[in-house]
């Protein structure tokens, strides 16, 4: 047996964060690491998805070309990934040589085998940009459930599949000008006449029940043939005369990266033969990781594009997370409600993250991150937990016993049933991770670890070591043998803290199945004993959370405020208010009255002839009996009151913005 595990190819058009991690890319990881662990064959292969809409949308965007954005991309998208310890035996591109030409292989076969036919259809075209509108190109009304910002090919809200004919109210996404239809041709993969067979192989899957219910909704709703080839400049070019200036579909071309990437990787290993070892031997399992919105691809169309293809294994297992959310509210790339990557792990330790979103992987459902659960779960679970106990057991070691671990007297029966344990749950998490239970996996692991700490409690070495110091030195050094097995049960999921464990306890990771017969003998030296991980900071988790409190407006919201600079042309007291001054207030084509709080802060002088920013379009009030037009800006801290005022002389009147 041998496994191929990929993870859903990245678009290469922004950096990776906590959504995408807990989709597919930790999943990946800890299910490589663990069968490698187990002694199995794996890789772990991936790559940047560099093609297609999202590209060219972002390249556009940021004013330069598809080229420039996926090379950045790839390259801020692999640091990240080797930020959080996620590894891979190859991240490639799909804009490498070798996946061009396998890509169009691809389309030529299946064209050649009659599962691609060419059709003259009509497509949106924008007359103002003069260009076709694919996909994304295109937004408007979804048919569904009436989202108005809906994209060509997806609604973000409801997750249905659309094309944009489909979209109500359609505008093209670069002017907003409605698109005409127009003439062109483009192939399209007739997965009507390969559903009896999709639907045949898929009643041999045993998938997920979330995988499932969408597999069965989509072959319900009966497949219909699907456009592989875009007019598009970027992107795998059509390998046909006769379909000049049009590419791959992205999608058609992605998942073939899989196979691409595993080429790559087998001709820089030394070994150009051996990828075939992984996608055309029978005995290969091959394991797609991905988020929901990728089950489709994965579960039909890639599925029976091998198929039509030939020579390479369908695959084996596709266990698709459902979303993480993040403190209550979808991720957001573009409203920047997200936690990225790069700045985690600059801020906190990649063991936390990997840790905390293992507890909560959205396996079955939805789940949600929160800063304030990550802080109480990192801690209990993990530092006051694993950490504590491996830092107990070997600062005990280092004061009390010079530093060597004890050799072991008799054992006792609470001895023997710790030792026991270990191998009874290294069993049972082997079990849940070939399940893809990986919550249930770390379960075992910090119940093991809890076990520890009570362990510890009950044989009460502090109080032992000078009653019965044999006593004391067999519960060292069984509670030495246990933090030596959590740091390798633990490994696949926090590879940071166990590795640090292993180099105090003078150990190496050890194959799964050896963690049952202890190394430890007694008589090792620790090394440079400490907690296996710090406090989290208070301050930068308080720094964290304040991002997300704040409600996030649009550009248009702000621009509703209709904010002027004025002149103060006049200051009044205001009978029985010894709060309160009238002013008169020049804005260029008026004037003004407004009602402010400020006696207790500004003299009349001081705001005589005052540049103020005033609010202008806030319904007028009625204060004291007099009636104020509008409010200025003042900045508070609680103890000092500001008016905000231009720091140049601009004329009364002018807008800010
Ligand atoms: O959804 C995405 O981010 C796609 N780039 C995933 C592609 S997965 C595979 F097909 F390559
Ligand atoms: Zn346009």
């Amino acid at each position: 047996m041998r496994y191929l595990v990929t993870s859903a190819l990245p678009y290469a058009n922004g950096p990776v964060h906590v959504g995408h991690l807990a989709g597919a890319y930790l999943p990946a990881d800890i299910f490589t690491r663990f069968l490698k662990k187990k002694g199995i064959d794996a890789i772990h292969i991936c790559g940047t998805d560099e093609h297609g809409v999202p590209i060219t949308i972002t390249a556009e965007k940021e004013k330069t070309t598809p080229e420039k954005i996926a090379e950045k991309y790839h390259r801020i998208i692999k640091e990240e990934f080797s930020a959080v310890y996620v590894e891979f035996e190859n991240f490639s591109r799909t804009t490498i040589d070798i996946h061009t030409k396998l890509a169009q292989s691809f389309f030529l076969r299946l064209l050649e085998k009659g599962y691609i036919e060419r059709r003259d259809t009509e497509q949106f075209y924008c007359p103002k940009c003069q260009r076709f509108l694919p996909d994304r190109y295109v937004e408007g009304t979804c048919p569904y459930c009436g989202y108005e910002q809906a994209r060509g090919d997806q609604c973000e809200r409801c997750g249905r599949w659309l094309e944009p004919v489909l979209l109500k109210n359609p505008r093209c996404k670069i002017c907003g000008t409605p698109p005409v239809m127009k003439k062109t041709t483009h192939w399209y993969m007739k997965l009507n006449e390969m559903q009896p067979w999709i639907e045949e192989w898929v009643k041999t899957k045993d998938w997920k029940p979330n995988v499932s219910s969408a597999v069965y909704k989509w072959l319900n709703e009966g497949l219909k043939p699907r456009a592989i080839t875009r007019d598009l400049s970027w992107g795998v070019p059509v390998p046909l005369d006769e379909a000049k200036g049009k590419v791959l579909y992205v999608w058609f071309d992605a998942p073939i990266g899989y196979i691409s990437s595993t080429i790559e990787w087998a001709e820089r290993i030394g070994e150009p033969e051996k990828w075939k070892d992984y996608w055309m031997d029978r005995e290969t399992r091959l394991v797609h990781f991905i988020g929901k919105d990728n089950i489709v691809f994965h579960t039909i169309i890639w599925p029976a594009m091998l198929k039509g293809y030939g020579e390479f294994v369908l695959p084996h297992a596709i266990p698709a997370n459902e979303f993480l959310n993040l403190e209550g509210d979808k991720i957001s790339t573009s409203r920047n409600w997200a936690i990225w990557l790069d700045d985690f792990a600059g801020k906190f330790d990649p063991d936390f993250l990997r840790f905390y979103i293992t507890m909560i992987m959205p396996e079955t459902k939805d789940s949600n991150f929160s800063w304030d659960e990550f802080q109480e779960r990192v801690t209990s679970e993990l530092i006051d937990n694993f950490g504590n106990f491996v830092n107990r057991t070997l600062s005990f070691i280092n004061k009390y016993m010079g530093g060597r671990i004890p050799h072991p007297g008799n054992l006792t029966a609470d001895d023997n049933q710790i030792l026991r344990r270990i191998e009874k749950d290294a069993e049972k998490m082997a079990e849940y991770l070939f399940e893809y239970r990986f919550r249930d996996g770390l379960k075992v692991f910090r119940e093991l670890s809890r076990e520890g700490n009570r362990y510890f409690d009950r044989n009460q070495p502090w109080r032992t070591r000078k009653e019965d110091p044999e006593r004391a030195k067999t519960t060292l050094y069984i509670s030495a043998v246990l933090a030596d097995a959590l740091a390798d049960l633990g490994e696949i999921f926090i590879p940071g803290g166990t590795r640090r464990v292993k180099q105090m306890l003078g150990t190496e990771f050890r194959p799964w199945d050896e963690v049952l017969a202890p190394v430890l003998k007694g008589g090792e030296e620790l090394k440079d004993v400490k907690p296996p991980y710090k406090k989290i900071d208070e301050e930068v988790i308080v720094l964290e959370k304040r991002r997300f409190q704040m409600e996030y407006v649009t550009i248009d919201d702000f621009k509703k405020l209709g904010l002027k600079v004025g002149k103060v042309e006049k200051v009044e007291t205001v009978e029985g208010a010894n709060k309160l001054y009238k002013l008169t207030v020049n804005l260029g084509d008026e004037t003004r009255t407004l009602v402010a709080g400020l006696r207790p802060y500004y003299t009349e002088e001081e705001l005589q002839d005052k540049l103020i920013v005033v609010i202008t379009n806030l319904e007028p009030a009625t204060i004291r009996g007099v009636k104020s037009e509008g409010m200025l800006l003042a900045a508070d801290d609680g103890r000092v009151v500001s008016i905000v005022s231009p720091d140049k002389e601009v004329a009364p009147g002018s807008e800010v913005r």
